[in-house]
């Protein structure tokens, strides 16, 4: 009998890792005994290999190497750009995960179209094994953009999309979503996470060889869990998140980015012609009222990446049913609330300890940073007295243990942000020519609610 020519390799038959010899678990998956036999022509094995393009046989000095760092493409959508750290990087994989329904493809669709109209040149492809091409050309027409450009693939199929990637090359590819692709090579029954993970890691491997930015899009849970493509995130370079507030107001936010900062927040609003990005959102997060401000409402200049965006803080406290009092709040993290409450109560000798606390935060946005301390002991003064704040306040600082106000980073930029949407009267606990020093939770008291 002749014998089989080729090379024997192990290939894992979760996510389509090779290596040279058997190994009980995978290193890139992590799964266990999911290695099995594979022989390939030593023709084929460069191209199955795992993103060999940059495995290195011998070290070299780093300084030597080019940096990847003016490899970006622009998506042309500054929001977008903005999150991904300035551009997305070619040779890299990024996923983005959203609830159904939250403007993925939209978003998407647009991004293909902004960066196949800058250059004739920018072959993108849009693969869909969601929709029809019907649905995504009307999707075109009525977001009014240009379609001549940009290349359509309605497949589930891995195959198809590895043969249009090889002919078309383009340096932009959308695979929406990756839930829906499907290979033989992975097992029979389309869904599961071999085949999320086998087909991902095919499609990976084909950006990173080329200069090419994909994009894979995931759909989450209500939990806002990644379900499935959780196990993707450590196969891609960057993890974009897609979340809506109770308007029309969509966030979009990296959870993981090589190649630039986490910190970074993209703002749309998904109007009839689209997601359009909202240019100046400082102002935002605050209610807009004819009349003066209600108790129990403070506002604070936060940083969310490198801008100041002024939040309304909303506080409410009423006695408390039970013997257990109970803190209900959402966008700030409770055990601050709590700490908040519990300096007031010290310093102040205002009782927080048979009450029920909630609080809200105007717009929706997830509030994490110390310098809300001091607006929040003001909301929450303010709840409990029903004195309100003057409307043109703001309060930056952190709050201490021991009722100390404290500087926080960035105090400048908070300032001038809040003076230049009308804000009169700011509170901060570092000298500035425009704002009213305050250092302690006694004097932020008397400043701001002079007549209690
Ligand atoms: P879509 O991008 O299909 O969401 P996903 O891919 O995340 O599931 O967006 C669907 C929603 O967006 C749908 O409810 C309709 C709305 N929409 C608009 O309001 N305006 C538009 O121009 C478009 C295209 C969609
Ligand atoms: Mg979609």
């Amino acid at each position: 009998m002749a014998k089989k020519k080729g090379v024997l390799i192990y290939k894992c038959n979760s996510c389509g890792n090779t290596q040279p010899r058997w190994l009980g678990r995978c290193p890139e998956c992590s799964e266990w005994n999911t290695f099995e036999e594979c022989l390939i022509n030593p023709s084929e094995k460069k191209a199955n290999s795992d993103s060999n393009d940059w495995i290195m046989q011998k070290p070299v000095k780093l300084s030597s190497v080019n940096p990847m760092d003016g490899d970006r493409i622009f998506t042309g959508i500054n929001e977008f750009d903005r999150v991904l750290g300035g551009g997305a990087m070619k040779h890299s994989a990024i996923l983005i995960g959203g609830e159904p329904g939250i403007g993925k493809s939209t978003l998407l669709l647009q991004t293909a179209a902004a960066i196949s109209n800058r250059k004739t040149e920018n072959t993108v492809l849009y693969v869909s094994g969601e929709e029809s091409a019907g649905q995504i050309r009307s999707r075109a027409d009525r977001l009014n953009i240009p379609s001549e450009n940009i290349h359509i693939l309605c497949t589930s199929k891995l195959e198809d999309i590895e043969n249009a990637l090889n002919t078309l090359n383009p340096i932009f590819c959308v695979v929406d979503s990756i839930q829906t692709i499907f290979t033989p090579e992975a097992g029979i029954v389309p869904g599961t996470i071999n085949q999320l993970k086998y087909c991902a890691n095919e499609l990976i491997t084909w950006a990173k060889e080329h200069p090419c930015v994909l994009m894979l899009v995931a759909h989450i849970t209500k939990e806002g869990i990644i379900a499935g493509p959780k196990s993707l995130e450590h196969m891609v370079d960057t993890v974009i998140s897609f979340e809506k507030n109770n308007d029309d107001v969509r966030f979009l936010r990296a959870q993981k980015n090589r190649f630039g900062s986490i910190d970074e927040l993209g703002l749309f609003s998904m109007q009839e012609k689209g997601l359009i990005p909202i240019e100046d959102p400082s102002s935002m997060f605050i209610t807009q009222r004819s009349s003066s401000l209600p108790a129990g409402v403070a506002i604070v200049p936060v940083f969310e990446g490198s801008r100041v965006f002024l939040v309304e803080i909303q506080a409410l406290t009423v006695p408390a049913k039970a013997n257990v009092t109970r803190v209900y709040s959402e966008k700030i993290d409770f055990a601050r609330v709590s700490r908040v409450a519990a300096v007031l109560e010290k310093s102040l000798g205002l009782r927080f300890s048979d009450q029920d606390i909630y609080i809200n935060v105007a717009g929706g946005i997830r509030l994490t940073e110390s310098a809300i301390d001091g607006a929040l002991s003001a909301a929450l003064y303010s709840a409990r007295t029903s004195i309100p704040l003057s409307e043109s306040t703001a309060i930056i600082g952190e709050l201490s243990l021991a009722g100390e106000i404290r500087p926080v980073q960035k105090i400048k930029q908070r300032v001038k942000t809040a003076l230049s949407l009308g804000f009169e009267k700011i509170l901060c606990p570092e000298k500035d020519d425009n704002a009213i020093l305050c250092t302690d939770i006694k004097s932020l008291v008397k400043i701001l609610f002079k007549n209690s």
